[in-house]
């Protein structure tokens, strides 16, 4: 069976100050049907720009190399015009920032009906009829008078949910969620899982959700992936990951955390800061703030290998494992 969404050694380069620079690096990942596909990671891991592949929207002259196959077909060469078709329809993008994915000067209205009228060809007052339904869906009060009102209108949060119903408004196979419940208070954030779980179990939605928020991965996310320095350093059932991470920047972001490491007695932060990304890095992003690294951490770069049932990019704690099995 072919997965949803299939990443292969997904590499981003973007221009910087200093030549090319190398914000994705090799990134391998699978979504199924159905599944809920965590992303976390520290600030500037590469996140948002693995996101931001799929559907094609990175930032000008930004490279993308490897391969991006959403159900089968390849995104990464897909000419531009059926890749229109598939944004929006096929695909649902919520963006880290709302107030960049709602534009201000269209009524709430205008914008959610525009994906209905140009993929499906719906006549306007339907169109109008399940805009407001997908405003009830995540709980906007007075959905069809909120269709005449303009983003600003609207409270933060608000905004955030707007656009998620936008995102979900042609019921797509995929959603790529961006930190999507970040700006939410809990109630309003459980509502939201809540919803995205039900689409996932009734009509088989995949997301592929970035959040900091580990308690909402392990709430929602069925797989967890961690990202550090553009390369994934860890993947796995997100139990399995949460309960017992193997990569030693996956224990410190857990060590760091206030619903895990505190049970743990106190939050310990990671000294030092994530690499700079650069072209050609060799070497474990991680090991110059590592207390396991050894000296073939800085200049061999770790694979990603097969442990259990996840993937793990740290040969040395790989070897300590295996001596513990
Ligand atoms: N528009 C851009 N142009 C060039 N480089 C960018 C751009 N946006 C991000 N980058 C760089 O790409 C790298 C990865 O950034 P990305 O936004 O993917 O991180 P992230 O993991 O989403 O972080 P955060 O948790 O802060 O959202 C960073 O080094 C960042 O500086
Ligand atoms: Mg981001």
């Amino acid at each position: 069976m072919t997965a949803l969404l299939e990443a292969r050694d997904l590499t981003i380069t973007v221009p910087g100050p200093h030549g090319p620079v190398t914000v994705v690096d090799r990134v391998t990942f699978a979504i199924e049907e159905g599944q809920v596909f965590g992303l976390a990671g520290e600030s500037g891991s590469g996140k948002t720009m693995t996101a931001l592949a799929v559907p094609r929207l990175l930032p000008p002259r930004s490279v993308i190399e490897g391969e991006i196959r959403f159900r089968g077909r390849d995104l990464v060469r897909m000419p531009g015009k059926r890749l229109g078709a598939v944004r929006g329809r096929e695909i649902g993008m919520v963006f880290q920032d709302p107030n960049t994915s709602l534009h201000p000067m269209l009524p709430v209205g205008a914008i959610l009906t525009a994906p209905l009228r140009r993929h499906f060809g719906m006549g306007r007052s339907a169109a109008r009829q399940r805009a407001a339904e997908a405003l009830d869906e995540v709980r906007i009060p007075d959905p069809e008078g909120s269709l005449a009102r303009y983003p600003h209108q609207f409270s933060g949060g608000m905004r955030q949910r707007i656009a998620i119903a936008s995102a979900l408004i042609c019921r797509p196979g995929l959603l790529i969620a961006d930190e999507p419940t970040t700006a939410l208070d809990v109630t309003v954030q459980a509502g939201v899982l809540r919803l995205l779980d039900r689409l996932r179990r009734e009509s088989g939605l995949g997301v592929l959700m970035i959040t900091h928020d580990l308690g909402v991965m392990s709430s929602i996310a069925e797989v967890l992936t961690i990202m550090y320095g553009g390369r994934i350093v860890e993947s796995g059932p997100a139990r399995t990951v949460i309960r017992r991470p193997r990569h030693p920047y996956t224990e410190g972001l857990l060590a760091a955390l206030p619903a895990t490491g505190g049970r743990r007695g106190g939050l310990t932060p990671i000294p030092g800061g994530p690499p700079m990304p650069t072209a050609g890095r060799v070497g474990c992003g991680f090991a110059p703030r590592c207390t396991h690294a050894v000296d073939s951490c800085r200049t061999e770069t770790p694979e990603l290998v097969a442990v259990g049932d996840g993937r793990v990019a740290c040969p040395v704690r790989l070897d300590r494992t295996d001596r513990e099995a």
